[in-house]
């Protein structure tokens, strides 16, 4: 068992974040750590780049989301934790999938679509060319399990694509390279939406505070957005399938069974018949209570620059030295002369 998955350290990590990747860090890395296998989380600082960012910001979210991470349970004695800029190997091997990656391919990606927009040509190449460096992220490291959001799923599925024309125009069919990785997304809060708008989905580049909770958000503030979330005036239904055509009583009501362990229906058969002004309340206190002790411990940990910089040095050290058999072996098989 091989766990990987990175997060973009901009912004601050939020709900969906949380629910839909972090939580799922921490479950793999304990499985895999008491089956002998391994887990590997990264932040994928090499992505940040593809958008317009402030250097300063970059360091200062870098250093910000080690300690997010760690708070949330993320081990660093059991999890290989460090930033893509420290593994040269990440962007190394970018380009030695970047032959076998399609043009047709990253044109078909959602999020190339969502984030260019109408002005294509005025955006980086690292934007275009993106999901390779994704692709070669999980691929260095043999990933057989990669917790994500349901919006990385396409990512993933060219990450596949990637691995298998590679296996096939450069292998032997019995001695393939990569695995094909698969990706580990969570029933209940594959896709959280914005507090404002059930059509959107929860997001650090959102302008409104008010569409997101932060991680590091304080009892009051969390209990505040969650009163002010968006719904409609029934009350909850009793089936799930009854908040197929209500976002955002879907959402708050998948927020509230992602963070019990419960299911939807579950939770309904707890609170059917409630009306928001009864459900908020007891969402925001679940809430408060799953993230306070969050909030605590990164509030400990976060000024310690030097502690989470040794951190991320160790973890870096140890994926190179992890990373080097699957690089080397692909510039092998490509027919690259290295000394
Ligand atoms: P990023 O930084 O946007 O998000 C980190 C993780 O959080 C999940 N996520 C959500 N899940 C549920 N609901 C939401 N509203 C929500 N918003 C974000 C994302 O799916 C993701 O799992 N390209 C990736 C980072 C990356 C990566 C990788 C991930 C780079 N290389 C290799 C996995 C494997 C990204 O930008 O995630």
């Amino acid at each position: 068992m091989r766990v990987v998955s990175g997060i973009q350290p901009t912004g601050k990590p939020h709900l969906g974040n949380y629910l839909g990747a972090i939580v799922n860090y921490v479950k793999l890395q304990d499985e895999a750590h008491a089956q002998g296998g391994q887990c590997f989380i990264f932040l994928a600082d090499l992505h940040a780049i593809s958008m317009p960012h402030s250097p300063a910001e970059l360091t200062k979210n870098t250093r910000e989301m080690v300690a997010t991470l760690v708070a949330c349970g993320v081990d660093p004695a059991k999890t290989v934790l460090f930033n893509q800029a420290q593994v040269p190997a990440h962007a190394e091997l970018q380009w030695l999938l970047s032959g076998t990656a399609r043009m047709g391919w990253l044109n078909r990606m959602t999020q190339w679509k969502d984030k260019a927009g109408k002005n294509r040509e005025g955006q980086s190449i690292a934007l275009f060319t993106y999901p390779v460096l994704q692709a070669a992220d999980v691929l260095l490291y043999q990933a057989t399990h990669v917790p994500v959001g349901e919006d990385q799923k396409q990512h993933l599925e060219l990450a596949r694509d990637i691995a298998q024309k590679f296996n096939n125009d450069f292998c032997d069919e019995d001695a393939p390279l990569f695995t094909l990785p698969d990706p580990y997304i969570p029933p209940a809060a594959a896709r959280i939406m914005s507090l404002r708008d059930g059509s959107s989905k929860m997001s650090k580049s959102d302008p409104s505070e008010m569409s997101r909770i932060s991680l590091t958000d304080d009892a009051d503030t969390i209990m505040k957005k969650i009163k002010k979330a968006k719904t409609d005036s029934e009350p909850l239904p009793s089936e799930a399938k009854e908040l197929d055509e209500r976002a955002e009583a879907k959402n708050l009501v998948g927020i509230y069974a992602a963070l019990v362990g419960k299911s939807v229906d579950d939770v309904l058969a707890d609170h059917g018949g409630q009306g928001f002004g009864a459900f908020k309340p007891a969402l925001g206190e679940v809430l408060i209570e799953t993230l306070a002790p969050i909030n605590a411990r990164f509030a400990e940990l976060k000024d310690d620059q030097e502690a989470l910089d040794a951190i991320l040095a160790r973890g870096a050290a140890r994926a190179r030295e992890i990373a080097l058999p699957t690089l080397d072996a692909t510039y092998k098989a490509l027919g690259l002369v290295r000394g």
